[in-house]
């Protein structure tokens, strides 16, 4: 089976911090698989910005490695490779000053039918600068901007930011990215809830017992321990991805795929959600930092190592309970997990059904498992839906659990794209249903900020838990309190 393929408008994309980690691991790799399937119309062109003087030549090579590291050798044998190169120029330019700026303005208006892309690859200081210098020099006025992730620490700072962006940036021309939106199988739940007419009527506080939401990393912080100790895994990963992924599980169906009718809907739920302070947060949340263990069969070492300090609060593991305030999810929990250095790296969405409310069977033929939907983001993305049905062969009624499972890998023989291939397109398209609106973004900072301060006001430390574990015992305890056990991998 083969994708198909529609080629955007021409487009002039400038990239800022072009030579930064986020350009060489991500923005170049997908940039050239979109050309390598023929998605980027021939007079596109990529123009890489930042503050260290290269030549094109030397830009190029700089693009040039990052493929060979990010992408098999097997897709960089034809003439493609040159071919993108070839999109690529470079100008070396300081947010913070006006060299430069001239050269890049002529550059993105020798292409004036195309639409201008403005992608922000750097540091979050540097947002509100960039787009003054935009404005100042005539850049934004057709311009669409992309930022990324962190936006802002907590809701002041996100405010301020936002606002900044939107004296240059109208709204509609601002793409906050969220590269889950972007991941194959998160879209697939909008396909999986809307397209299907099967789970709409089950899919409320009648039917569902409760939701789980785990993102789970193998991986330490390793060299972005810097970053990552300001951040902590609350602001890092809970107040944009995995409430992105909550929103979509509970919204409530939009009356189109238009962008705002989708983000009205998040809204409604990031709104909806009970809010958790000094009150209740011991009962409803857990914290906690990785000390040394074991992963992939190796030693590794804990946190604090990894930054090379002798004490930080920072939390590296948060599991939550979580509930949204509304009709349809009244009195059903969502359990939300995320982690640096645990067992395995595994992001999954489990949707657990209520049992049956009467059995006919009798006691002897087996225990009547509940119904569950499991939607696996990575790795393997898939969708399995567990079901009772009898064990085969004579001897009467044996009851078994078994999932239909299908591995989207193994029925759909493509290659699986990166969120960010999409994503980029889809600024090209002038589509925002897959970014964060402003408001969006802010109602999240107004549920996670009373979480963070309840956790300071406590003072006490996360809870340590060893590398290659599942987290905190405290994490365990927080859903076996309420009856109901973690589910990994699949289960
Ligand atoms: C980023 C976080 O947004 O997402 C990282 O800043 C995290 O800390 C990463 O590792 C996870 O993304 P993915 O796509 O590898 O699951």
């Amino acid at each position: 089976m083969t994708s198909r393929v529609i080629p955007v408008a021409p487009f002039t994309l400038t990239v800022f911090g072009a030579t930064g980690d986020l350009a060489r691991r991500k923005l170049i790799p997908a940039l050239f698989h979109r050309d390598l399937d023929g998605q980027i119309p021939e007079d596109a062109t990529i123009i890489g910005v930042s503050r260290r003087a290269l030549s094109d030549d030397q830009f190029r090579a700089f693009a040039r490695q990052a493929l060979t590291d990010h992408i098999p050798a097997s897709e960089l044998e034809g003439p493609e490779v040159d071919r993108f190169l070839a999109r690529l120029s470079y100008v070396a330019a300081d947010a913070d000053a006006d060299g430069g700026w001239p050269e890049l303005a002529q550059r993105v208006g020798a292409f004036p039918e195309h639409i201008p892309v403005y992608y922000l690859a750097t540091a979050p200081h540097l947002f509100g600068p960039i787009c003054e210098r935009l404005g100042k020099y005539g850049l934004a006025e057709k311009g669409r901007v992309v930022i990324e992730k962190p936006i802002g620490k907590d809701l002041k700072s996100a405010v301020a930011l936002n606002q900044q962006i939107g004296r240059i940036f109208p709204e509609d021309r601002v793409y906050r990215i969220d590269h889950y939106l972007g991941k194959e199988t998160v879209q697939n739940l909008m396909a999986l809830r809307f397209a299907n007419a099967l789970f709409e009527p089950l899919w409320n506080n009648a039917h569902i017992d409760h939701v789980q939401i785990t993102v789970a990393e193998a991986l330490g912080v390793e060299e972005r321990a810097g970053y990552y100790d300001t951040a902590g895994a609350m602001r890092d990963m809970v107040q944009n991805h995995i409430l992105q992924l909550l929103c979509l599980v509970a919204m409530e169906p939009p009356a189109s795929l238009d962008a705002d009718a989708v983000r009205d809907e998040k809204l409604k739920v990031l709104r909806a959600l009970k809010p958790i302070d000094d009150q209740n947060m011991a009962a409803v949340t857990v914290r906690g930092q990785y000390r040394a263990g074991a992963s992939a069969g190796g030693a590794v070492p804990g946190y604090l190592d990894e930054l090379g300090s002798s004490t930080s609060s920072t939390e590296t593991f948060v599991a939550v309970k979580a509930e949204v305030e509304n009709w349809r999810w009244a009195g059903v929990p969502f359990y939300l997990r995320t982690g640096k250095r645990l067992a395995s790296r595994v992001s999954e969405i489990v949707v657990g059904f209520k049992p049956v409310p009467h059995s006919v069977f009798d006691a002897n033929v087996g225990t009547i498992e509940s119904n569950r939907l499991v939607i696996r983001l990575q790795p393997d993305e898939g969708v399995k839906l567990w079901l009772m049905i009898k064990d085969p062969g004579p001897g009467g009624i044996r009851l078994t659990h078994v999932p239909l499972d299908m591995s989207f890998a193994k029925a759909f023989k493509v290659r699986n794209p990166d969120a960010y291939e999409r994503l980029i397109l889809d600024v090209v398209r002038g589509n925002q249903t897959l970014f964060m609106r402003r408001d969006e973004v802010e109602a999240a900072w107004k549920w996670v900020d009373p979480i963070l301060e309840a956790w300071r006001n406590a003072k006490e430390p996360p809870r340590p838990y060893t590398a290659g574990t599942w987290g905190p015992s405290a994490a365990i305890a927080l859903i076996e309190r309420d009856g109901r056990t973690w589910l990994e991998d699949g289960a």
